[in-house]
Protein backbone atom coordinates (compact mmCIF):
# COMPACT_ATOMS: atom_id res chain seq x y z
CA UNK A 1 0.00 0.00 0.00
CA UNK A 2 1.62 3.58 -0.83
CA UNK A 3 1.22 5.63 1.79
CA UNK A 4 1.85 9.59 1.10
CA UNK A 5 1.88 12.09 4.15
CA UNK A 6 1.53 16.22 3.23
CA UNK A 7 3.08 19.09 5.13
CA UNK A 8 1.58 23.06 4.95
CA UNK A 9 2.75 25.61 5.43
CA UNK A 10 1.06 29.27 4.84
CA UNK A 11 -2.18 30.66 3.79
CA UNK A 12 -5.89 29.19 3.83
CA UNK A 13 -5.49 29.07 0.28
CA UNK A 14 -2.74 26.32 0.87
CA UNK A 15 -4.96 24.40 3.08
CA UNK A 16 -7.36 24.27 0.86
CA UNK A 17 -4.85 23.43 -2.19
CA UNK A 18 -3.29 20.87 0.50
CA UNK A 19 -7.43 19.35 1.17
CA UNK A 20 -7.81 18.64 -2.79
CA UNK A 21 -4.55 16.99 -3.21
CA UNK A 22 -5.68 14.33 -0.06
CA UNK A 23 -8.85 14.32 -2.60
CA UNK A 24 -6.38 13.52 -5.65
CA UNK A 25 -3.76 10.97 -3.92
CA UNK A 26 -6.64 8.96 -2.03
CA UNK A 27 -8.40 8.58 -5.56
CA UNK A 28 -5.03 6.85 -6.39
CA UNK A 29 -5.74 4.35 -3.13
CA UNK A 30 -2.89 6.03 -1.86
CA UNK A 31 -3.36 6.15 2.28
CA UNK A 32 -2.45 9.44 4.16
CA UNK A 33 0.05 8.68 6.89
CA UNK A 34 1.20 11.24 9.39
CA UNK A 35 4.33 9.46 9.85
CA UNK A 36 7.08 10.87 7.50
CA UNK A 37 9.59 7.74 7.84
CA UNK A 38 6.26 5.68 7.03
CA UNK A 39 5.64 7.51 3.66
CA UNK A 40 7.02 6.80 -0.27
CA UNK A 41 4.83 10.20 -1.11
CA UNK A 42 5.91 13.33 0.55
CA UNK A 43 4.17 16.59 -0.27
CA UNK A 44 5.13 19.70 1.18
CA UNK A 45 3.12 22.45 0.51
CA UNK A 46 4.97 25.71 1.15
CA UNK A 47 4.78 30.05 1.38
CA UNK A 48 6.81 32.51 0.65
CA UNK A 49 5.51 35.43 1.67
CA UNK A 50 8.22 36.51 4.35
CA UNK A 51 11.79 35.32 4.03
CA UNK A 52 11.61 33.45 7.22
CA UNK A 53 8.72 30.82 5.86
CA UNK A 54 10.76 29.96 2.85
CA UNK A 55 14.04 28.75 5.06
CA UNK A 56 11.46 26.69 7.19
CA UNK A 57 11.00 24.08 4.35
CA UNK A 58 14.63 23.65 3.25
CA UNK A 59 15.75 23.54 6.56
CA UNK A 60 13.04 20.98 7.29
CA UNK A 61 14.13 18.45 3.99
CA UNK A 62 17.76 18.99 5.40
CA UNK A 63 17.13 17.94 8.49
CA UNK A 64 14.83 14.95 7.91
CA UNK A 65 17.28 13.81 5.20
CA UNK A 66 20.23 14.19 8.02
CA UNK A 67 18.66 12.91 10.71
CA UNK A 68 17.52 9.72 7.80
CA UNK A 69 14.31 9.96 8.37
CA UNK A 70 13.10 9.68 5.14
CA UNK A 71 12.43 6.18 2.96
CA UNK A 72 15.25 5.57 0.59
CA UNK A 73 12.79 5.55 -2.09
CA UNK A 74 10.58 7.95 -0.95
CA UNK A 75 9.20 10.75 -3.97
CA UNK A 76 9.44 14.02 -2.35
CA UNK A 77 7.28 16.78 -3.92
CA UNK A 78 7.85 20.30 -3.47
CA UNK A 79 4.68 22.59 -3.61
CA UNK A 80 3.34 25.99 -3.20
CA UNK A 81 4.64 29.61 -3.66
CA UNK A 82 8.56 28.65 -2.59
CA UNK A 83 8.59 25.90 -5.27
CA UNK A 84 6.77 28.51 -7.62
CA UNK A 85 9.31 30.65 -6.80
CA UNK A 86 12.05 28.89 -7.32
CA UNK A 87 11.47 26.44 -9.91
CA UNK A 88 14.27 24.80 -11.66
CA UNK A 89 16.30 26.24 -8.63
CA UNK A 90 14.82 24.01 -6.16
CA UNK A 91 16.46 21.03 -7.98
CA UNK A 92 20.07 22.26 -6.73
CA UNK A 93 18.79 23.63 -4.06
CA UNK A 94 17.04 20.72 -2.41
CA UNK A 95 18.99 17.19 -4.13
CA UNK A 96 16.42 15.27 -2.56
CA UNK A 97 13.56 17.05 -4.02
CA UNK A 98 12.05 14.95 -7.22
CA UNK A 99 9.29 16.66 -8.40
CA UNK A 100 8.12 20.32 -8.22
CA UNK A 101 4.76 21.70 -8.89
CA UNK A 102 3.25 24.94 -8.27
CA UNK A 103 0.05 26.55 -6.95
CA UNK A 104 -1.58 26.14 -10.28
CA UNK A 105 -0.50 22.72 -11.35
CA UNK A 106 -1.79 20.37 -8.36
CA UNK A 107 -3.85 18.67 -10.27
CA UNK A 108 -0.87 17.42 -12.32
CA UNK A 109 1.00 15.82 -9.20
CA UNK A 110 -0.29 11.99 -9.43
CA UNK A 111 1.31 12.23 -13.20
CA UNK A 112 4.53 13.98 -12.40
CA UNK A 113 4.97 11.20 -9.03
CA UNK A 114 4.02 8.20 -11.78
CA UNK A 115 6.89 10.01 -14.49
CA UNK A 116 9.09 10.25 -11.37
CA UNK A 117 8.53 6.48 -10.29
CA UNK A 118 8.90 4.71 -13.46
CA UNK A 119 11.90 6.83 -15.13
CA UNK A 120 14.25 8.41 -12.15
CA UNK A 121 13.89 11.96 -13.53
CA UNK A 122 13.27 14.86 -11.50
CA UNK A 123 10.37 16.83 -12.96
CA UNK A 124 9.46 20.67 -12.83
CA UNK A 125 5.63 22.14 -13.58
CA UNK A 126 5.11 25.63 -12.24
CA UNK A 127 3.77 27.01 -15.13
CA UNK A 128 0.43 29.02 -14.84
CA UNK A 129 -2.60 27.01 -17.13
CA UNK A 130 -4.91 29.20 -16.86
CA UNK A 131 -7.90 28.13 -14.21
CA UNK A 132 -7.69 24.86 -15.15
CA UNK A 133 -6.74 23.36 -12.12
CA UNK A 134 -10.66 23.06 -10.36
CA UNK A 135 -11.35 21.23 -13.77
CA UNK A 136 -9.40 18.38 -13.11
CA UNK A 137 -9.93 18.21 -9.51
CA UNK A 138 -12.11 15.04 -7.93
CA UNK A 139 -15.64 16.81 -6.30
CA UNK A 140 -14.25 17.80 -2.30
CA UNK A 141 -14.82 14.05 -0.41
CA UNK A 142 -15.50 13.30 2.92
CA UNK A 143 -14.36 16.83 4.22
CA UNK A 144 -14.33 16.05 8.66
CA UNK A 145 -15.95 18.86 10.83
CA UNK A 146 -18.38 21.45 10.30
CA UNK A 147 -16.50 24.77 8.49
CA UNK A 148 -14.74 24.27 4.74
CA UNK A 149 -12.54 26.49 2.66
CA UNK A 150 -13.57 27.17 -0.81
CA UNK A 151 -11.25 28.78 -3.02
CA UNK A 152 -13.35 31.13 -5.17
CA UNK A 153 -10.85 32.59 -7.26
CA UNK A 154 -6.78 32.05 -7.68
CA UNK A 155 -3.95 34.46 -7.89
CA UNK A 156 -3.57 37.94 -7.98
CA UNK A 157 -3.05 41.05 -9.82
CA UNK A 158 -2.78 44.44 -7.24
CA UNK A 159 1.07 43.97 -6.86
CA UNK A 160 1.48 45.57 -3.95
CA UNK A 161 5.49 46.33 -3.91
CA UNK A 162 6.38 44.28 -1.12
CA UNK A 163 4.38 41.21 -1.95
CA UNK A 164 5.82 38.12 -3.79
CA UNK A 165 2.04 36.50 -4.13
CA UNK A 166 1.66 37.83 -7.39
CA UNK A 167 4.25 35.92 -8.71
CA UNK A 168 4.12 32.88 -7.27
CA UNK A 169 0.23 32.17 -7.75
CA UNK A 170 -0.15 34.31 -10.85
CA UNK A 171 -2.63 36.87 -12.13
CA UNK A 172 -6.15 37.16 -10.33
CA UNK A 173 -8.67 34.73 -12.00
CA UNK A 174 -12.19 33.54 -10.48
CA UNK A 175 -13.74 30.54 -10.69
CA UNK A 176 -17.25 30.68 -12.39
CA UNK A 177 -20.32 31.34 -9.79
CA UNK A 178 -21.73 27.93 -10.89
CA UNK A 179 -18.33 26.05 -9.99
CA UNK A 180 -18.35 27.53 -6.60
CA UNK A 181 -21.84 27.25 -5.69
CA UNK A 182 -21.95 23.54 -6.96
CA UNK A 183 -19.03 22.84 -4.43
CA UNK A 184 -20.61 24.44 -1.38
CA UNK A 185 -23.48 22.05 -2.40
CA UNK A 186 -21.63 19.21 -2.22
CA UNK A 187 -19.98 20.59 1.23
CA UNK A 188 -23.19 21.42 3.02
CA UNK A 189 -24.38 17.96 2.17
CA UNK A 190 -21.74 16.42 3.73
CA UNK A 191 -22.75 18.01 6.88
CA UNK A 192 -20.66 21.15 6.34
CA UNK A 193 -22.68 24.20 8.21
CA UNK A 194 -19.34 26.92 7.84
CA UNK A 195 -18.16 27.77 4.64
CA UNK A 196 -15.07 29.97 3.94
CA UNK A 197 -14.92 32.10 0.69
CA UNK A 198 -10.95 32.40 -0.15
CA UNK A 199 -8.93 34.24 -2.56
CA UNK A 200 -6.10 37.35 -2.25
CA UNK A 201 -8.28 40.12 -2.80
CA UNK A 202 -12.15 38.62 -2.86
CA UNK A 203 -13.98 41.39 -3.46
CA UNK A 204 -12.62 41.68 -6.85
CA UNK A 205 -14.51 38.65 -7.41
CA UNK A 206 -15.26 38.77 -11.13
CA UNK A 207 -16.80 35.52 -12.05
CA UNK A 208 -18.66 34.61 -15.39
CA UNK A 209 -21.71 32.74 -15.52
CA UNK A 210 -21.49 30.11 -18.79
CA UNK A 211 -24.43 32.46 -20.34
CA UNK A 212 -22.00 35.03 -20.13
CA UNK A 213 -23.60 37.41 -17.40
CA UNK A 214 -20.73 38.65 -14.81
CA UNK A 215 -21.15 38.01 -11.09
CA UNK A 216 -19.23 40.01 -8.75
CA UNK A 217 -18.52 39.42 -5.08
CA UNK A 218 -21.70 40.63 -3.21
CA UNK A 219 -23.76 38.10 -5.93
CA UNK A 220 -22.03 35.98 -5.01
CA UNK A 221 -22.47 36.39 -1.21
CA UNK A 222 -26.01 36.23 -1.91
CA UNK A 223 -26.08 33.46 -4.03
CA UNK A 224 -24.07 31.22 -1.27
CA UNK A 225 -26.75 32.70 1.45
CA UNK A 226 -29.43 30.94 -0.46
CA UNK A 227 -28.10 27.69 -0.38
CA UNK A 228 -29.91 25.65 1.62
CA UNK A 229 -28.38 24.38 5.05
CA UNK A 230 -25.44 27.02 4.95
CA UNK A 231 -25.61 28.85 7.96
CA UNK A 232 -22.72 30.65 8.16
CA UNK A 233 -20.42 32.61 5.92
CA UNK A 234 -16.76 33.97 5.88
CA UNK A 235 -14.80 35.19 3.34
CA UNK A 236 -10.88 36.76 3.32
CA UNK A 237 -9.07 38.46 2.17
CA UNK A 238 -10.77 41.78 1.79
CA UNK A 239 -8.94 44.33 0.11
CA UNK A 240 -10.49 48.21 1.80
CA UNK A 241 -9.87 49.65 -1.95
CA UNK A 242 -12.72 46.84 -2.92
CA UNK A 243 -14.71 46.80 -0.53
CA UNK A 244 -17.68 48.07 -2.50
CA UNK A 245 -21.18 49.52 -0.78
CA UNK A 246 -22.85 46.50 -2.38
CA UNK A 247 -21.06 44.08 -0.33
CA UNK A 248 -21.41 46.42 2.92
CA UNK A 249 -25.36 45.75 2.41
CA UNK A 250 -24.89 42.38 2.44
CA UNK A 251 -23.28 42.45 5.81
CA UNK A 252 -26.61 44.22 6.68
CA UNK A 253 -28.87 41.95 4.45
CA UNK A 254 -27.47 38.63 5.08
CA UNK A 255 -27.76 36.85 8.84
CA UNK A 256 -25.72 34.48 7.80
CA UNK A 257 -22.48 36.43 7.14
CA UNK A 258 -19.99 36.20 10.40
CA UNK A 259 -20.29 39.18 12.41
CA UNK A 260 -16.36 39.48 11.90
CA UNK A 261 -14.05 40.71 9.44
CA UNK A 262 -10.29 40.83 8.42
CA UNK A 263 -9.55 44.25 6.38
CA UNK A 264 -5.47 44.58 6.17
CA UNK A 265 -4.80 47.71 6.23
CA UNK A 266 -0.64 47.30 6.40
CA UNK A 267 -0.31 50.63 7.81
CA UNK A 268 -1.58 54.03 8.83
CA UNK A 269 0.56 56.26 6.78
CA UNK A 270 -0.41 57.38 3.96
CA UNK A 271 3.10 58.12 2.34
CA UNK A 272 4.15 54.39 3.39
CA UNK A 273 0.35 53.08 1.83
CA UNK A 274 1.64 54.59 -1.25
CA UNK A 275 4.80 53.31 -1.32
CA UNK A 276 3.54 49.90 -0.55
CA UNK A 277 1.23 50.52 -3.85
CA UNK A 278 -1.65 49.75 -1.64
CA UNK A 279 -4.21 52.12 -3.60
CA UNK A 280 -6.39 53.45 -0.65
CA UNK A 281 -5.22 55.83 2.19
CA UNK A 282 -6.10 55.93 5.70
CA UNK A 283 -9.48 58.30 5.27
CA UNK A 284 -10.77 55.79 2.54
CA UNK A 285 -9.99 53.19 5.30
CA UNK A 286 -11.78 55.00 8.34
CA UNK A 287 -15.17 55.62 5.67
CA UNK A 288 -15.05 51.36 5.16
CA UNK A 289 -15.00 50.90 8.94
CA UNK A 290 -17.82 53.62 9.56
CA UNK A 291 -20.31 52.61 6.68
CA UNK A 292 -19.42 48.23 8.01
CA UNK A 293 -20.22 49.87 11.45
CA UNK A 294 -23.36 51.36 10.56
CA UNK A 295 -24.60 48.09 8.90
CA UNK A 296 -23.44 45.64 11.73
CA UNK A 297 -22.82 47.91 14.54
CA UNK A 298 -21.38 45.10 16.51
CA UNK A 299 -19.00 43.72 13.69
CA UNK A 300 -15.48 42.43 14.83
CA UNK A 301 -12.62 44.02 12.55
CA UNK A 302 -8.98 42.48 12.74
CA UNK A 303 -6.37 43.39 10.62
CA UNK A 304 -2.51 42.90 8.65
CA UNK A 305 0.11 45.04 9.84
CA UNK A 306 3.71 45.12 8.23
CA UNK A 307 5.98 47.25 10.52
CA UNK A 308 9.95 48.63 9.34
CA UNK A 309 8.66 49.11 5.54
CA UNK A 310 11.59 50.53 4.32
CA UNK A 311 11.44 54.23 4.79
CA UNK A 312 9.17 53.97 7.86
CA UNK A 313 9.62 56.83 10.04
CA UNK A 314 9.09 56.92 13.58
CA UNK A 315 5.98 59.31 12.73
CA UNK A 316 4.63 57.02 9.97
CA UNK A 317 4.29 54.28 12.89
CA UNK A 318 2.84 56.75 15.07
CA UNK A 319 0.07 57.01 12.34
CA UNK A 320 -0.38 53.49 12.45
CA UNK A 321 -0.69 53.26 16.13
CA UNK A 322 -3.43 56.10 15.68
CA UNK A 323 -4.91 54.32 13.41
CA UNK A 324 -5.25 51.42 15.65
CA UNK A 325 -6.44 53.08 18.19
CA UNK A 326 -9.17 54.70 16.56
CA UNK A 327 -10.54 51.07 15.15
CA UNK A 328 -9.83 48.92 17.85
CA UNK A 329 -9.01 45.84 16.21
CA UNK A 330 -9.60 42.83 17.42
CA UNK A 331 -6.96 39.72 17.15
CA UNK A 332 -4.65 40.79 14.14
CA UNK A 333 -1.08 39.77 12.85
CA UNK A 334 1.39 41.81 12.57
CA UNK A 335 4.91 41.49 10.72
CA UNK A 336 8.55 42.43 10.41
CA UNK A 337 9.10 43.47 6.64
CA UNK A 338 10.99 40.74 4.77
CA UNK A 339 12.15 41.93 1.52
CA UNK A 340 11.17 39.35 -1.44
CA UNK A 341 13.14 39.13 -4.13
CA UNK A 342 11.75 40.48 -7.40
CA UNK A 343 9.36 42.74 -5.44
CA UNK A 344 9.72 46.32 -6.28
CA UNK A 345 10.26 47.05 -2.51
CA UNK A 346 13.10 45.13 -2.42
CA UNK A 347 14.96 47.55 -4.52
CA UNK A 348 14.21 50.41 -1.83
CA UNK A 349 16.62 51.29 1.11
CA UNK A 350 16.11 49.57 3.86
CA UNK A 351 16.59 51.71 6.05
CA UNK A 352 15.28 50.82 9.46
CA UNK A 353 17.10 49.06 12.29
CA UNK A 354 16.07 45.71 13.29
CA UNK A 355 16.01 47.12 16.94
CA UNK A 356 13.69 49.44 16.07
CA UNK A 357 11.78 47.18 13.82
CA UNK A 358 11.28 45.04 16.86
CA UNK A 359 10.50 47.87 19.30
CA UNK A 360 7.91 48.80 17.14
CA UNK A 361 6.48 45.29 16.26
CA UNK A 362 6.34 44.49 20.41
CA UNK A 363 4.57 48.23 20.74
CA UNK A 364 2.11 47.45 18.03
CA UNK A 365 1.21 43.28 19.31
CA UNK A 366 0.89 44.98 22.85
CA UNK A 367 -1.79 47.26 21.61
CA UNK A 368 -3.60 44.89 19.87
CA UNK A 369 -3.75 42.27 22.40
CA UNK A 370 -4.87 45.06 24.83
CA UNK A 371 -7.76 45.22 22.44
CA UNK A 372 -8.48 41.50 22.22
CA UNK A 373 -8.77 40.76 25.53
CA UNK A 374 -10.87 44.19 26.37
CA UNK A 375 -13.51 42.22 23.81
CA UNK A 376 -13.05 38.74 25.63
CA UNK A 377 -13.78 40.58 28.58
CA UNK A 378 -16.79 42.19 27.48
CA UNK A 379 -18.39 38.26 26.01
CA UNK A 380 -18.32 37.46 29.47
CA UNK A 381 -22.01 36.22 30.56
CA UNK A 382 -22.98 37.01 27.30
CA UNK A 383 -24.65 34.12 25.14
CA UNK A 384 -22.73 33.55 21.85
CA UNK A 385 -23.81 31.69 18.70
CA UNK A 386 -21.17 28.40 18.28
CA UNK A 387 -20.68 26.10 15.51
CA UNK A 388 -19.52 23.04 17.20
CA UNK A 389 -16.58 21.53 15.37
CA UNK A 390 -15.25 19.07 17.71
CA UNK A 391 -14.13 17.49 21.17
CA UNK A 392 -11.79 20.13 22.97
CA UNK A 393 -7.80 19.63 22.95
CA UNK A 394 -7.94 20.14 26.51
CA UNK A 395 -10.46 17.70 27.56
CA UNK A 396 -12.12 14.66 26.12
CA UNK A 397 -15.53 15.62 28.16
CA UNK A 398 -15.77 19.21 26.77
CA UNK A 399 -16.35 19.89 23.00
CA UNK A 400 -15.28 23.43 21.65
CA UNK A 401 -16.73 25.64 19.12
CA UNK A 402 -16.40 29.25 17.62
CA UNK A 403 -18.14 32.20 18.27
CA UNK A 404 -18.77 34.68 15.03
CA UNK A 405 -15.74 36.40 16.46
CA UNK A 406 -13.74 33.95 15.33
CA UNK A 407 -12.82 32.60 19.34
CA UNK A 408 -12.51 29.24 20.73
CA UNK A 409 -14.96 28.45 23.21
CA UNK A 410 -14.66 25.17 25.34
CA UNK A 411 -17.64 23.93 27.19
CA UNK A 412 -19.46 20.27 28.38
CA UNK A 413 -21.68 18.72 26.11
CA UNK A 414 -22.64 15.56 24.09
CA UNK A 415 -20.39 14.69 21.37
CA UNK A 416 -23.63 14.31 18.86
CA UNK A 417 -23.44 18.27 19.18
CA UNK A 418 -20.15 18.32 17.33
CA UNK A 419 -21.55 20.12 13.79
CA UNK A 420 -24.79 21.67 14.76
CA UNK A 421 -24.80 25.61 15.69
CA UNK A 422 -25.91 26.22 19.58
CA UNK A 423 -26.30 29.15 22.06
CA UNK A 424 -23.42 29.02 24.60
CA UNK A 425 -23.12 31.35 27.78
CA UNK A 426 -19.72 32.83 28.17
CA UNK A 427 -18.86 31.95 31.71
CA UNK A 428 -14.98 32.13 32.21
CA UNK A 429 -12.55 34.25 29.79
CA UNK A 430 -8.89 33.43 29.01
CA UNK A 431 -6.19 35.06 27.14
CA UNK A 432 -6.53 33.11 23.83
CA UNK A 433 -9.95 30.61 25.09
CA UNK A 434 -13.47 31.13 26.63
CA UNK A 435 -15.47 28.81 28.71
CA UNK A 436 -18.83 28.25 28.47
CA UNK A 437 -21.83 26.40 29.39
CA UNK A 438 -24.73 25.48 26.36
CA UNK A 439 -28.22 27.79 26.66
CA UNK A 440 -31.23 25.18 27.04
CA UNK A 441 -32.92 26.55 23.57
N1 LIG B 1 -4.01 39.34 0.03
C1 LIG B 1 -3.87 39.69 1.38
C2 LIG B 1 -2.58 39.31 2.05
C3 LIG B 1 -1.83 38.10 1.69
S1 LIG B 1 -0.25 37.91 2.43
C4 LIG B 1 -4.01 41.21 1.49
O1 LIG B 1 -3.75 41.92 0.57
O2 LIG B 1 -4.31 41.67 2.56
C5 LIG B 1 -0.63 37.96 4.16
C6 LIG B 1 0.05 39.07 4.91
O3 LIG B 1 1.43 38.89 4.92
C7 LIG B 1 -0.14 40.45 4.33
O4 LIG B 1 -1.37 41.02 4.66
C8 LIG B 1 1.02 41.21 4.89
O5 LIG B 1 0.68 41.80 6.13
C9 LIG B 1 2.07 40.13 5.11
N2 LIG B 1 3.16 40.27 4.15
C10 LIG B 1 3.11 40.12 2.81
N3 LIG B 1 4.32 40.34 2.25
C11 LIG B 1 5.16 40.63 3.26
C12 LIG B 1 6.53 40.98 3.34
N4 LIG B 1 7.28 41.07 2.26
N5 LIG B 1 7.06 41.21 4.57
C13 LIG B 1 6.30 41.13 5.68
N6 LIG B 1 5.01 40.82 5.67
C14 LIG B 1 4.41 40.58 4.48
FE1 LIG C 1 -0.04 40.54 -1.94
FE2 LIG C 1 -1.24 42.87 -2.21
FE3 LIG C 1 -2.12 40.74 -3.58
FE4 LIG C 1 -2.48 40.87 -0.95
S1 LIG C 1 -3.39 42.25 -2.47
S2 LIG C 1 -1.74 39.12 -2.12
S3 LIG C 1 -0.65 41.91 -0.25
S4 LIG C 1 -0.15 41.79 -3.84
FE1 LIG D 1 2.23 32.22 1.47
FE2 LIG D 1 1.66 31.74 -1.03
FE3 LIG D 1 -0.27 32.04 0.75
S1 LIG D 1 3.28 33.03 -0.31
S2 LIG D 1 0.60 33.48 2.17
S3 LIG D 1 1.20 30.44 0.71
S4 LIG D 1 -0.31 32.70 -1.36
Amino acid sequence: MTQFYIQTWGCQMNEYDSDRIRDLLKAQLWQETSEISAADIVVLVTCAVRKKAEDKVYNKLFSWKHQKILKEKAVICLGGCVASEDGQKALAKAPMVSVVFGPQTIHRLVSMIKEVQETGKRLVDVSFPAIEKFDFLPSPAGRQGSSAFVTIMEGCSNFCTYCIVPYTRGQEMSRSPEAVIEEIKILVSQGIREINLLGQNVNSYCGVYAGGQICNFAELLYLTAEIPGVERIRFTTSNPHDLSDEIITAFRDLPSIANSLHLPVQSGSDRILKLMGRKYDRERYFEVVSKLRAARPNISLSSDFIVGFPGETEQDFRDTMDLIDRVRFDQSFSFIYSPRPGTPAAAMEDNVPLAEKKERLYELQSRINFFAQTYSREMLDTVQKVLIDGISVRSAQELRGRTDNNRTVNFPGDPELIGSFRNVKITYVMAHTLRGELVRD
